[in-house]
């Protein structure tokens, strides 16, 4: 019912030759892959030198970020209308942003609104802090990051949005949740959205995303509400990257 989307996530990472080098090392490695859904997220510099190598390939783009505002004094930003035509997701609110940037909820929510409004789709990122996991946190944190970044997004568009469940102890530390845990995350996440938006929750695509691997993938996509997966440091490999996509094809 829900195609599966795996999304690659470079983070600061790759030149804008580097990043071609990848795209066309993906684009051989993946020609032929179908039932699944990929995306590439190069840093915004890379963006339209890599955009030509992709034409014809089931390979899309998407933004690591954006902001809301469509034009004016807000020196180092990029907005939203600027990406329109080069990419298809932009990711907004990632854990990154949020800890190190300080980016709150409603900032995410007036974000995830602008992507929507200008025909994009945004990759909303939520996920619990270690201290919050241990705390016994973890639900209370997804529900009020799934609400409060959702806030006046419609029934007409909710299935545009993905979230990206990433608990942000998993991220870069090569310790992924459970299948189990992320499983029961999901599916917390998707019984919140039910309660807003009835049976719609279930063309809402959810991702798990914290070092996952080629090694884990399989186990974690096989799961019922994980609906495929925002990759960071194995985007960058192309062996690691492509052996997740093809755990994740249908
Ligand atoms: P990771 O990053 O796969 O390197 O853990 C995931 C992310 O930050 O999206």
């Amino acid at each position: 019912m829900r195609t599966p989307f795996i999304a690659g996530n470079w983070k600061m990472n790759k030149t804008v030759s580097e990043a071609v080098a990848l795209v066309d090392e993906l684009k051989a490695a993946l020609s032929g892959v179908s039932g699944v859904d990929i995306a590439v997220c190069p840093a915004y510099v890379a963006l339209t030198s890599v955009k030509p190598g992709l034409a014809g390939s089931q390979i899309k783009l998407g933004a690591q970020n954006a902001y809301y505002e469509p034009k004016g004094a807000f020196t180092g930003e990029v907005a939203i209308s600027m990406l329109t035509g080069i990419v298809d997701y932009i990711i907004i609110g990632h854990s990154e942003r949020r800890q190190i940037f300080g980016e709150t909820d409603a900032l995410v929510n007036k974000k995830v609104l602008a992507v929507i409004a200008a025909g994009l789709q945004p990759i909303m990122c939520i996920g619990e802090t270690l201290a919050e996991n241990e705390a016994g946190q973890t639900e209370a944190v997804l529900e009020r990051q799934t609400r409060d970044g959702l806030v006046n997004v419609s029934t007409a568009d909710i299935a545009k949005v993905t979230v990206a469940y990433e608990p942000i102890w998993a991220i870069g530390t090569g310790r992924a949740a459970t299948a189990e845990d992320a499983q029961n995350r999901c599916a917390f996440v998707r019984a919140q959205l039910r309660l807003k938006y009835g049976d719609l929750a279930d063309q809402v695509r959810i991702q798990y995303g914290g070092s996952v691997t080629a090694a884990n993938a399989q186990e974690l996509l096989g799961k019922p509400d994980i609906d495929g997966a925002l990759v960071g440091g194995a985007s960058l490999k192309v062996g690691d990257f492509s052996a997740i996509v093809k755990a994740a094809a249908r």
